[in-house]
């Protein structure tokens, strides 16, 4: 039935900032709001560490949202507790990463789940080793991406960048998703630009939210291409 057509997503984007969790919380909102068993994910995470539950911020908003409670070892394998990439902060730690056991967590988790909504960091070529990227952690996870962008000027170009990078390791970038985070380009005609130059279709435009919350994101998100694709 409907279920052997779903499948999980990794959720990028063209930065740090951009609006990753924003968007994929409230998708995790959504089709758990439609009866599918989504979980979520976010393999490495960084940042100022949460005093209680999960220690990133991200991943206790995902967790909410997807009404899920799993173990943070399996959810978030590595956080640290120095905002930058994982290959910076592991360095400065003193840690090394052992990614093929992300991608074991990544099996268990998926096989409780219909879905699986996997959240990156930074974006696609962010460092997690010396010589092993965020679209490596993409290609080895076998994901499709949904790429959320911004609309500030500049975009254009980190956009074509993390698409360019994701033909190049053989990942499919869905869909786009420009997320107005703060004014910039003109958001329909950002949209016809990135199409005639990506050749990859907007699924969904967000425009600037005075004060973002799950409800607001989610009332934009919900009859978007993006769900139908999701879902
Ligand atoms: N459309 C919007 N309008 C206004 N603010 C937004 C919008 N989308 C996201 N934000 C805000 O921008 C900030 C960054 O968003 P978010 O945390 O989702 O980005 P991210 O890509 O997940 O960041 P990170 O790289 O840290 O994981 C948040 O404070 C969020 O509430
Ligand atoms: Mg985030």
């Amino acid at each position: 039935m409907m279920l052997f057509l779903l499948r999980s997503w990794f959720f990028s984007a063209t930065d740090t900032g951009v609006g990753k969790t924003t968007v994929t919380a409230a998708c995790a909102r959504i089709l758990r709001t439609k009866g599918i068993n989504v979980g979520i994910m976010k393999p490495y995470a960084s940042g100022v560490a949460r005093q209680s539950g999960y220690k990133s911020e991200d991943v206790a908003i995902l967790a909410d949202a997807a009404g899920v409670s799993d173990d943070e070892d399996l959810v978030n394998p590595y956080f640290f507790p120095i905002a930058a990439s994982p290959y910076t902060a592991a360095a400065k730690l003193g840690i090394s990463i052992d990614t093929d056991s992300v991608l074991a967590k990544f099996e268990r988790l998926q096989a409780s789940y219909d879905i699986l909504l996997v959240e990156g960091i930074g974006g696609v070529l962010t460092p997690i080793t010396k010589d092993y990227f965020v679209a490596d952690l993409i290609k080895n996870l076998g994901l499709d991406v949904i790429l959320v962008c911004s609309s500030r000027i500049g975009t254009i170009n980190h956009t074509l960048l993390s698409c360019t990078t994701c033909a190049k390791y053989g990942i499919r970038v869905r869909g786009l998703v420009i997320n107005e985070v703060e004014k910039g380009y003109d958001l329909s005609e950002l949209q016809s630009d990135l199409l005639n130059l990506s050749g990859i279709d907007t699924v969904c435009i967000i425009p600037h939210m005075k004060n973002p919350s799950m409800f607001e994101t989610s009332q934009i998100i919900k009859d978007s291409k993006l769900i139908s694709i999701l879902s």
